[in-house]
């Protein structure tokens, strides 16, 4: 069975497969208003959203659907201690697919041991954000009708930042793809990141802490959030939000096509006068999130159908140590010590990419 939980668990030719079906949805949706009729989609979100969690129900209406779920764990039985595990067990009897966004990182991961339906990473911790990418991925084909050859800029917090993790491994596959990483030092993307990415494929990157320096050389600059809800402390917090804030005049030295785009939602990271300027996506993005949701939902209900089996990794499951991430899903539920190999011999958690 197929699942989301990664960017990369779809092919390049799926993935613009499923933009194909995505456009033809936003310009045809008549010929899709019944095309799911009597399926249910559940959402199980264990921490707040607007967008995903909305934009899921609204895909999944929009199909003939419907859909149930929660969307504060503390109103359902997780608040009586019940595991990832056993919740799966139960809502896949009332549910033909689930989408689940979790506070810790890698818990879709445990969810598809157990699951009958296909699960969906609606975001998990600071680790993989892939629908985001999806619409990110969306927006960007919308605006400049290719990948290839684009220099993207992330900026802010890209050590946790969910959806940078997932954009910067489904363009890598692109080609001649150039990344600028741009953040504070203590919110540098993770190491494993730029290895995987970047030294497998024919993309290169540069990190700098100089949004200024870079900007003239972007085609599209991704802000992003600095997220109060992944510091240990309100001081660090405090000390790092407002490390970069885009207005108008860092613009003046930007591509006049620059795309301008935020997973949202924003704090200071953007001012408003941005939102008037004709390179401002980030709304754009939003709308793009229903038509992508409804291509994945309506896929991947199609190749459980079909009996289609996930893609072979490239890398070995084996048992392991205890992750020592205190982010890890493995922190707070009893999940099997599982680690990834990878072709050169290193050894990740299975569910959060973590190296003890
Ligand atoms: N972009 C995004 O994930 O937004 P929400 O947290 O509101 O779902």
């Amino acid at each position: 069975m197929r699942n989301l939980l990664d960017s990369t668990d779809l092919t390049v030719q799926e993935i613009d497969e499923l933009i194909a079906l995505a456009l033809d949805i936003a310009a045809k949706p008549e010929k899709y208003r019944e095309a799911l009729k009597y399926k249910k989609l559940a959402t199980l979100f264990y921490e707040p959203s607007t967008r995903t969690r909305i934009s899921f129900t609204a895909a999944m209406m929009e199909l003939g659907g419907n859909v149930l779920g929660f969307s504060d764990a503390n109103s359902s039985s997780v608040n009586k201690g019940e595991t990832v595990a056993d919740t799966v067990r139960v809502v896949e009897n009332f549910a033909d697919i689930i989408a689940m966004r979790h506070n810790k990182d890698g818990a879709p991961y445990e969810a598809v041991q157990y699951s009958k339906v296909p699960i969906i990473n609606a975001g998990d911790g600071g680790h993989n954000h892939p629908t985001q990418t999806l619409t990110d991925l969306l927006t960007i084909f919308r605006e400049k009708a290719t990948f290839n050859g684009l220099t993207i800029g992330f900026c802010g917090d890209l050590k946790f930042g969910r959806t940078v993790h997932s954009l910067t491994k489904a363009l890598g596959r692109y080609k001649n793809v150039k990344f600028v990483f741009i953040s504070p030092n203590e919110l540098k993307i993770p190491a494993y990141l730029k290895n995987e990415v970047c030294d497998k494929s024919n993309c290169n990157y540069l990190e700098t802490n100089s949004l200024e320096e870079v900007i003239p050389t972007l085609d599209a600059l991704y802000m992003t959030r600095v997220q109060k809800e992944r510091f240990d402390t309100e001081e660090e917090y405090n000390r790092l939000k407002d490390s970069f804030i885009l207005d108008a005049e860092k613009l003046k030295t930007a591509k006049k096509d620059m795309l301008i785009l935020h997973p949202l939602p924003r704090i200071n990271e953007i001012t408003q006068e941005v939102d008037n300027d004709a390179r401002a996506c980030y709304f754009k993005q939003v709308q793009n999130g229903k038509y992508i949701r409804m291509a994945l939902i309506y896929t991947l209900l199609k190749w459980k159908d079909e009996g289609q089996k996930p893609l072979a990794a490239d890398y070995k499951v084996v048992e392991g140590e205890k992750c020592a991430n205190p982010r890890c899903i493995s922190s707070i539920e009893n999940v099997k010590p599982l680690q990834k190999v990878s072709e050169n011999g290193q050894k990740r958690c299975y569910y959060c990419d973590y190296s003890n």
